[in-house]
């Protein structure tokens, strides 16, 4: 095949990263057993960060970044995914050094798709995106410590596309969810999503006392770093769990050995990008049956490809709240 499709694209200018919308040729795709019509992507806070040229993420430019996809395989060299079959793929190296899902066409491993299950079309797997698979892993670890109904929860960077999902998700396993965000006046939507508590994330932090406050949450959900993570990790009851997936506000935390000897908890890192397709492959599964979701729709906004430079610059300050699915 070798008609042209539409790409994000993104080239490097000196220290300059200029992104346009460009037509390419199918040949230019890497190879791959499976090529796939994407018909969603959605953009996450790493792909901002692949659009910007941040060190560490992507190394060769130019390049299209988008580290999920959904859509429909067009040609195969495995038998598990027929040509017409429906998958999801998020993470490996998609949209990092491998072109990725900002764009009508991506060609990847046929071990790193999944088929999208039964329940689940494209648009919402990718409502979804890694920002809910990546919610969902945080989720799971806290359920093989602890049964989630009943206990205290807390979520920061609340509105972000991680943070809603896990707001929303954890109140809907019967969680009492306290949401830290920096945005009050989104309270509204926090509320919406479940969250029985909003606070704002300076206050949350000037409030603690580190390295132990008084035990008020039985597990987090943190995509944030830096202070609000050292508070979390100080205000866990005995037990408790904390899952870290992002640093958004820094890597670095401060803590003490204490609320790990004196109070048993556990601090669980979460990397959604290079986790056992398997594990994966449980989440997807929640997410269409017993986790399915009410807040998918109030959390996306859909946008097409011409219009996702404002949304990646948006990102990058933070601004986002919910998540952009792009419409290919
Ligand atoms: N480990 C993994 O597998 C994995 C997967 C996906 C994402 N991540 C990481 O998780 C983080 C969030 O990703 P995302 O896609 O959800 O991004 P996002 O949509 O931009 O959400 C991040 C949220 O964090 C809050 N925030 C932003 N800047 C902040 C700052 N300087 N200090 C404190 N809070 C701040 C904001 O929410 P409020 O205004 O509500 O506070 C923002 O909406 C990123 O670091 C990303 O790289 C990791």
């Amino acid at each position: 095949m070798s008609h042209s499709f539409r790409s994000l694209v993104v080239k490097k200018d000196n220290d300059r990263f200029d992104i346009s919308i460009e037509d390419r040729k199918i040949d230019d795709l890497p190879d791959g057993d499976l090529l796939i019509r994407v018909e969603y992507s959605s953009l996450n806070y790493k792909d901002a960060l692949s659009a910007s040229g941040a060190k560490g993420v992507t190394k060769d430019y130019p390049h299209t970044p988008g580290i999920d996809a959904a859509g429909i395989v067009e040609e195969s060299k495995d038998k598990e995914f027929p040509v017409g079959s429906t998958v999801i793929v998020t993470g490996f190296d998609l949209g990092m050094n491998t072109s990725g899902g900002f764009s009508e066409y991506i060609r990847v491993p046929s071990q790193w798709a999944i088929k999208c299950p039964d329940g689940l079309s494209t648009k919402e797997s990718m409502m979804i995106g890694t920002a809910g698979l990546t919610a969902g892993l945080a989720v799971a670890s806290m359920e093989n410590k602890c049964d989630l109904k009943g206990t205290k929860t807390i979520v920061s960077g609340a509105t972000g596309g991680v943070g809603s999902i896990g707001v929303n998700l954890l109140s809907h396993l019967g969680s009492e969810v306290t949401a830290i965000t920096g945005k009050m006046d989104e309270k509204g939507l926090l509320m919406e999503l479940g969250a029985s508590e909003v606070i704002d994330r300076n206050k949350f932090v000037e409030s603690t006392r580190a390295p132990l406050n008084r035990g008020m949450y039985n597990a987090a959900l943190d995509v944030v770093g830096g202070p609000i993570l050292s508070s979390i990790i100080a205000s866990m009851h005995y037990g408790g769990v904390i899952t870290t997936c992002g640093n958004v506000g820094g890597p670095n935390f401060e803590t003490t050995v204490f609320p790990f000897i004196l109070r048993a908890n556990s601090l669980i890192g979460i990397d959604s990008a290079g986790c056992p397709i398997e594990d994966r492959k449980i989440i997807w599964e929640h997410f269409s049956s017993d986790w399915e979701l009410n807040g998918l729709e109030k959390m996306s906004k859909t946008v097409e490809l011409e219009n996702m430079i404002p949304e990646i610059q948006k990102i990058l300050k933070g601004k986002q709240i919910g998540h952009v699915l792009l419409k290919l």
